[in-house]
């Protein structure tokens, strides 16, 4: 038997209703979340959880489950980071939504027991959490989403979709449907894989497509769904933000971008001078700009390496420990900025690169314990496949701003204390929620002239 899980990403331009999210006002006892199994990490006591860090103060008005939460995404997300890294060539571009991921697969431990239940929780890193995190982990996902995507403002929009796709002949745990709806908003739709397998591929990378306003289509490639396959989890994520400050298109202006020591490619380079959340870093070899959007919630981080350093340098060495205390340490002080305009476009099979790091139990036919997702306990069930393939567009937003070219120049020209950051060579950005850090994408620009 198969089972696809299938997660699509995306970011820019469009509008999408925000669904009904009740589940946001709803205490635990409110809603008894049932696991099928519970996996409990030896190595963590009860109530003391993520015993390798140091105590931190949880942000005002954070759950400070839903904070541990984010930052066992976070951890994973630079694990997985590193891990695609790993698989491409330096100068390839990597973009992806760690959140949307980790979604997809926590809609999985719902129904999981014995190793692929103890391999989903140390990949994903749920067991570094206190246990009634863990055994909750749907709850406060539902609750970290509601944090994330009532962020709402008129030029920032984040919304996420998911949904199930399954095989119409097949019986689904009535309960984890149940869940998985009131959890993820993720509603069950029955398909004719068994028959019309090539339809139901092209239903589903519709379905994609009309979430992601059709920047993102043909996430199931060719052959993905077969007459074997039962079940396609899909999770979406939309993001579209407008700079706090946006730049003035007519200061952007065709520059280097070097990509190696030996090759470089034009690229359109913006520039504005601001004031901006920025650090240098000289012992770890790197100076770090964030650059806020419309509403203050959202941000993107640049990480760029000194000019002697390698990118791959930094990659090594990045944890979320360090990249937090990166960001814990700026100071908001004018910067000049160049930062290129590109679009960079990232697809690949997760299933590869999770394998890779530990999860390998969910995609063995043999090894695959899932019983909490079909009806009358059977145990056929496992992941095929998991795909993933994530978009983003970086320009100036807007160039109307005449106010901001007039404090552009005088900046240019008096202020002699603003710092320098000009993003011509390889870097890592992140967007992320600002009060608790949540990563939402993760990328690194390696060569921002290939997509045009
Ligand atoms: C998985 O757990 C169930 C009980 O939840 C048990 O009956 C079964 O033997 C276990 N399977 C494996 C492969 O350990
Ligand atoms: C699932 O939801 C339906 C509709 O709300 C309800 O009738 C049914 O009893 C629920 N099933 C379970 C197992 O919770
Ligand atoms: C996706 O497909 C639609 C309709 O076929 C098309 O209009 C759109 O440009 C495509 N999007 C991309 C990013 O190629
Ligand atoms: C990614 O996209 C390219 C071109 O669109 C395609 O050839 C490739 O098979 C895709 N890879 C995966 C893993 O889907």
């Amino acid at each position: 038997m198969k089972w696809v899980v299938c997660v699509g990403v995306f970011w820019i331009f469009t509008s999408l209703a925000q669904a009904a999210d009740d589940i946001c006002s709803l205490k635990p006892k409110d809603l008894p979340l049932e696991p099928a199994c519970i996996y409990r990490n030896p190595n963590i006591p009860e109530d003391e959880g993520a015993a390798t860090e140091a105590p931190q103060t949880v942000p005002g008005s954070t759950n400070p489950r839903v904070w541990e939460l984010s930052k066992a995404n976070g951890r994973f997300a630079l694990s997985l980071f590193k891990q695609l890294s790993k698989s491409k060539s330096e100068n390839a571009n990597i973009f992806m939504s760690p959140l949307s991921i980790s979604t997809a697969f926590a809609m999985t431990k719902l129904g999981a027991c014995n190793s692929t239940l103890e391999q989903l929780m140390q990949v994903f890193e749920f067991d570094t959490i206190k246990e009634k995190t863990s055994d909750q982990v749907h709850f406060f996902f539902a609750k970290l989403n509601c944090r994330l995507y009532r962020k709402t403002h008129n030029s920032v929009e984040l919304v996420s979709a998911n949904r199930l796709f399954g095989e119409k002949t097949y019986e689904f745990n009535e309960n984890y449907q149940n869940i998985s709806e009131t959890v993820y908003g993720a509603k069950l739709l029955p398909l004719n894989f068994k028959e019309k397998p090539e339809l139901s591929r092209q239903t589903i990378n519709k379905w994609i497509s009309e979430k992601t306003n059709h920047r993102i289509n043909n996430t199931l490639p060719e052959g993905s769904i077969d007459e074997n396959s039962i079940l396609v989890l899909v999770n979406t994520i939309y993001f579209k933000g407008q700079w706090k400050h946006k730049f003035n298109r007519h200061n952007s202006m065709e520059s280097k971008f070097h990509v190696s020591n030996t090759h470089s490619c034009p690229v359109q380079l913006m520039y504005q001078e601001n004031t901006y959340n920025y650090g240098n870093f000289p012992d770890d070899k790197v100076k770090v700009l964030e650059m806020f959007y419309n509403g203050e919630g959202i941000s993107m981080v640049i990480v760029l390496p000194n000019k002697e350093t390698k990118l791959a340098e930094v990659e090594e060495q990045i944890t979320l420990k360090k990249l937090s205390g990166w960001l814990n340490n700026m100071k908001s002080k004018p910067v000049a900025v160049q930062f290129p305009r590109f679009r960079i476009e990232d697809n690949f099979s997760l299933k590869e690169k999770l394998q890779a790091m530990s999860l390998q139990d969910i995609f063995s036919a043999e090894h695959a314990s899932l019983p909490g997702m079909v009806a009358n306990n059977q145990n056929d069930l496992y992941v095929s496949d998991a795909f993933h393939k994530a978009f983003l567009e970086v320009n100036e937003e807007g160039s109307e701003a005449a106010a901001t070219t007039a404090i552009l120049f005088a900046g240019r020209s008096l202020n002699l204390n603003r710092e320098v950051f000009i993003a011509d060579r390889p870097f890592l950005l992140f967007i992320r929620e600002t009060t608790i850090n949540t990563l939402i994408f993760a990328g690194r620009v390696a060569d921002p002239c290939s997509d045009r």
